[in-house]
């Protein structure tokens, strides 16, 4: 039986390595893949945009797929799934409608509202004037979002008025997000810690992923312009037993049922970006209608289940009646990025010291960014590599993550080098 995985960075190699391990599976083919997913056993890769959505239905009725999954949200939001079940093909990822949890924040945010999501507080704006006056009386920081999609950009934190009006007058008069930035929301500012929540669900029950947490900002200490991601952990210390389960009961259940009961059954990867206020309360800041990435590189790590069972069992309806079983381990990845990301970076440059990194103990390296020019691996993107270990503790991963990307390098690499330091920290405050 043969898989298709729809996107090319390091969520979806850590997709396709997993995948790939399934004794039921004979073949995985990525589209359109990286120089990580074309070198992998049993995995290759085809040319293919994910949101070229005719095509990749052609392939997986060509190739026979028995399982389709999506790793990023633009083709979930243009209806790849809609489309797939049409076809009678199995595919797993939410449905157009319900990928407006991420496709539309005026949807989610008044989604959360009449559920009673906690959620920070909000106004939604489609007229320019309307929002200009409406934070001339606000006090700062303040949030302004672009609705629609704005691939991680479309979120401005705002430190006072002036910057509020530029973020306003560029989303609306400008077009900065396009068609995403016609109507625009302005929500209060929550301080706390974040954390990423992660489930399945099959239209109807929820099967929890193990916690993580990623480091959002580019450089050390948590500074500098938000990214999509420079490293993360699983688990993460701060979803305590009582977090996780709190977070089940006033949020993830709550999300699904109330999904199913308008009318849009959510079935897929859902992951809830939450921020954990002082006093230990969680807030849905957002929701991805995918895997998070770099998240998915550590989760695939302790991952012991059969991923594709997981799938099946979600398709058929039938999640509370399967388990996942999870390494008792930390895992922790470091995203190497190149200088200049998140703004613009050199492409193209060869990446060396990899070879002797394909089988890293304890870990693995997952590509994002990278194609191959001829036999050599070349950078390709902002986000390049995910090294990714395991240890006994946050603290030892991130050791053996270190330890292992010692050796690779190009002209343009950057990284951060304290990934984990929150949870490394608690670690040490717990064991006094
Ligand atoms: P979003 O795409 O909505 O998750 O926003 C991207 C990032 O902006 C989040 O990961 C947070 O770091 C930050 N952010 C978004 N909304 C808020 C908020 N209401 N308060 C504080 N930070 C926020
Ligand atoms: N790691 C953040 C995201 O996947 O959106």
């Amino acid at each position: 039986m043969k898989v298709l995985i729809v996107g090319s960075g390091g969520r979806e190699h850590a997709l396709a390595w997993k995948i790939a391990q399934s004794k039921t599976i004979t073949e995985v083919i990525v589209a359109p893949g990286n120089a990580g997913t074309a070198q992998e056993a049993k995995v290759h890769n085809i040319p293919i945009d994910p949101l070229a959505i005719e095509d990749l239905l052609g392939l997986a009725k060509r190739e026979d797929i028995y399982l389709t999954i999506i790793g990023p949200e633009a083709p979930l939001a243009a209806g790849i799934v809609d489309r797939f079940h049409a076809a009678g093909l199995r595919c797993f990822g939410p449905t157009q409608a319900a990928a407006q949890l991420e496709s539309s924040k005026a949807f989610s945010k008044d989604f959360m509202q009449r559920h009673n999501i906690p959620t920070a507080a909000y106004q939604t704006f489609t007229e320019l004037n309307a929002a200009l006056d409406y934070v001339a009386d606000q006090s700062f920081p303040l949030v302004i979002k672009a609705d629609g999609l704005a691939a991680g950009k479309g979120v401005i934190i705002a430190q006072n008025i002036a910057q509020a009006n530029q973020a306003i007058i560029n989303i609306m008069r400008d077009d900065a997000f396009g068609q995403a930035g016609q109507q625009i929301i302005i929500e209060e500012f929550l301080t706390g810690e974040e954390v990423s929540f992660i489930v399945m669900s099959d239209g109807e029950y929820i099967l929890p992923l193990v916690s993580s947490q990623d480091h959002k900002a580019r450089d050390n200490g948590d500074q500098g312009p938000n990214t999509g991601g420079m490293g993360a952990y699983s688990p993460a210390p701060i979803m305590t037993p009582e977090l996780h389960q709190q977070v089940l009961t006033d949020i993830m259940i709550p999300t699904i049922h109330a999904m199913r009961d308008e009318g849009h059954p959510y079935t897929g990867f859902l992951y809830a970006g939450l921020m954990i206020s002082a006093t230990g309360q969680p807030y849905v800041l957002e929701y991805n209608c995918r895997f998070g990435d770099p998240e998915a590189q550590p989760m695939m790590l302790r991952l012991m289940t059969d991923l594709v069972s997981l799938c099946d069992a979600a398709l058929n309806h039938q999640l509370d009646k399967i388990q996942a079983e999870w390494t008792e381990q930390t895992a922790l990845g470091v995203v190497l990025a190149c200088e200049g990301y998140p703004g613009d970076y050199p492409t193209g440059e060869p990446i060396k010291g990899l070879s002797e990194h394909n089988n890293i103990p304890f870990g693995k390296v997952f590509h994002a960014g990278t194609t191959l020019a001829k036999d050599q691996v070349v950078t390709q993107g902002g986000r390049v590599l995910c090294v990714t270990a395991l240890g006994e503790t946050v603290e030892q991963a991130h050791q053996n993550a270190y330890q292992a990307l010692q050796t690779i390098t190009w002209p343009s690499i950057y990284f951060r080098t304290d990934i984990g330091h929150r949870a490394i920290a608690r670690e040490q405050t717990d064991s006094q």
